[in-house]
């Protein structure tokens, strides 16, 4: 049996929905092709601002997919209780910025301990696992099992800016990252870093008797890396599935990821 889950996160399809305001492409039918190809998870988030996932799309979702639902949210009170009310198989805490293009780092659980804390109970009180999305550090694992969260989810995002910037020759344009300007020994450095402490992290949080995901801007360049650390059982991936369909279509997307992601 694959001992790694693929959650298909597919915002991007209501992001594209939302540029015209009119049911095209149909988040439904992108749940249904995911569904059918591999995915064993369904990722989503309800964002303070409602940019692309909408409350209608939750309840939708909800009750079409044959997946489990996994609904990301921040720690906004008004949130948590539309979370608790729709009662998806697992809540995913993230933090969120308004001005930010995309989630841009973990979860401050140190500074904003107690607000974690309350989430994670009113979840609780409703039945839902919680999972947190932090920076991978053994003190973040630490807290996430003193906090009562059920699962971790390691924010890759450091990872898959280095990688990209080792890897790819788009150049500059391609990123809007400070380590851009770094030598190139420098970000090998920066690289080989930043998977140690992914490793660690998984490593600590399955001994705490964690679930460990981990996910964001993670492709099929680099998600090899991912399968590689036997205690990440789970993989959330969004931009990247749903900007290949662009040029060969949802279902081919979502059945290569999974044969990267099959272990
Ligand atoms: N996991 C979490 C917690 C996220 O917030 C996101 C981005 O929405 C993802 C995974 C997916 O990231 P990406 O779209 O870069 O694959």
């Amino acid at each position: 049996m694959n001992k790694m889950r693929l959650g298909v996160n597919i915002d991007h399809i209501a992001v594209l929905r939302e540029a015209r305001r009119v049911n095209d492409p149909d988040i439904l039918n992108g749940l249904f092709v995911a569904c059918q190809n591999g995915a064993d998870q369904i990722t989503i988030h309800l964002r303070e601002d409602r940019r692309h996932i909408q409350d209608i799309d939750v309840k939708n979702i909800m009750l079409h997919s044959t997946l489990p639902i996994n609904l990301e949210c921040s720690i906004n009170k008004e949130i948590l209780n539309i979370v608790c009310d729709v009662k998806p198989h697992r809540a995913t805490l993230v933090p969120e910025k308004r001005e930010e293009v995309t989630t841009e780092g973990g979860l401050d659980i140190f500074g904003s301990e107690d607000e974690v804390r309350y989430a994670i109970e009113l979840l609780h009180d409703s039945i839902i696992p919680v999972s947190l999305f932090v920076d991978p550090s053994i003190e973040a694992m630490d807290k996430s099992k003193e906090l009562g969260a059920e699962m971790v989810e390691l924010h890759t995002g450091t990872f898959a800016n280095l990688f990209a910037m080792l890897n790819s020759n788009l150049g500059s344009s391609n990123h809007s990252v400070k380590e851009f300007e770094l030598p190139r020994y420098e970000l090998s450095d920066r690289l080989e870093k930043s998977l140690e402490d992914i490793k660690l992290s998984a490593k600590h949080a399955d001994s705490l008797g964690l679930e460990v995901a981990a996910g964001h801007g993670l492709n099929y360049n680099n998600v090899h890396e991912m399968m590689k650390i036997e205690e990440i059982v789970e993989l959330n991936i969004g931009q990247s599935i749903i900007a290949r369909s662009v040029f060969s279509g949802l279902s081919d997307a979502v059945k290569v990821m999974k044969k990267l992601t099959t272990r």
